[in-house]
């Protein structure tokens, strides 16, 4: 029997999975674990089955021990973990790639209508109980229909957006690191464009790159200035793709119509810039909110960290 140390809250049916085979310490508190908890927890762990709330470096590494075998991450994000350094000591770091795709690509697609449909500031009119009437001209939004959406990032997230956009009636340009299957790209009917083409060009830009050295700032005041003055900004993927100082400028000063925003610089903090303007929708970090997502998400962590553990691969390695 091995010893799991499970750094938050996940599903039940999950940590039931992990239980049955091995000694589990799970942290169930309200708040997330505090560093010196966790690395006291750590200690002697064969494997960590993590949330990307906790920071798995080298000190959390080496405080682990030797035997460690195993960094399980329950996301598809992975910038929480110095994978470099899980390699240097021989252990294995997975991640959750798959099964948070569709409500990811929903999510963007509910930040992309409420912000260019006014769908909270709408709400927030009501609620505040001023009075308001139908209007020819009242909180007119702009429309999807024969709009472009430039993708960054056109892995499987980018993939399922462009489907939905697709279906909106949408015109796709995307920019990829990676080559994209000519069938994928002939059935989006997307076209592959360098990243100045797709800020000049896109109705709308949504982030869907992972985050790390080569990405952190890619949407700086220089590429906000080189969007259409009516476009609008969507990230579900990293906030620290975005210079947030960057974005509050360019939304105060009309540069961009409009933000939806799913993760921040320095979650959970936000901008305070951001909380007073009203052309952004602020959403905290749902992208993969939905029971039956994060459920998958968890199985799918504890049966990476299982499969390390009995010395088989595991299904989702990163890298
Ligand atoms: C969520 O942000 C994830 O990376 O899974």
């Amino acid at each position: 029997m091995s010893r799991i140390v499970v750094t938050g809250c996940i599903p039940e049916v999950a940590l039931e999975k992990l239980r049955a085979e091995h000694d589990v310490d799970a942290w169930t508190g309200p708040e997330s674990i505090s560093r010196g908890e966790l690395l006291t927890r750590v200690a002697g762990a064969d494997a960590v089955v993590s949330l990307l709330t906790e920071r798995i470096d080298a000190e959390l590494l080496d405080t682990a021990g030797p035997q460690l075998e195993a960094v399980a991450n329950v996301a598809v994000g992975y910038d929480n973990i110095d994978v470099p350094a899980c390699t240097d000591r021989g252990v294995i770091a997975t991640n959750t790639p798959g099964v948070l795709t569709e409500a990811t690509a929903d999510i963007t697609f509910g930040l992309i209508l409420s912000a260019t449909r006014r769908l909270s500031e709408g709400e927030r009119l009501i609620r505040s109980g001023q009075d308001w009437k139908w209007g020819m001209f009242f909180l007119l939004g702009s429309g999807l229909q024969g709009k472009t959406l430039g993708i960054i990032g056109m892995g499987s997230i980018g993939k399922a957006t462009a489907r939905r956009a697709k279906a909106f009636g949408m015109r796709i340009v995307y920019q990829s690191r990676s080559t994209i299957a000519s069938e994928v790209v002939a059935e989006l009917g997307a076209r592959r464009v360098e990243l100045d083409e797709l800020l000049a060009t896109s109705d709308i830009v949504s982030l869907h790159c992972p985050y790390g050295p080569a990405t952190h700032h890619l949407i700086g005041a220089e590429q906000l200035t080189a969007m259409k003055n009516s476009a609008y900004l969507i990230n579900t993927a990293r906030g620290p793709i975005i210079n947030e100082a960057a974005l509050v400028a360019a939304l105060q000063e009309g540069h961009i119509a409009g933000a939806g925003l799913d993760v921040f610089e320095n979650e959970p903090n936000v901008h305070f810039g951001l909380l007073e303007l009203d052309n952004v929708v602020l959403v905290p970090h749902l992208g993969s909110a939905t029971i039956e997502t994060r459920t998958a998400m968890a199985l799918l962590a504890a049966d990476n960290a299982l499969a390390v553990l009995s010395k088989q691969r595991p299904l989702t390695p990163i890298g």
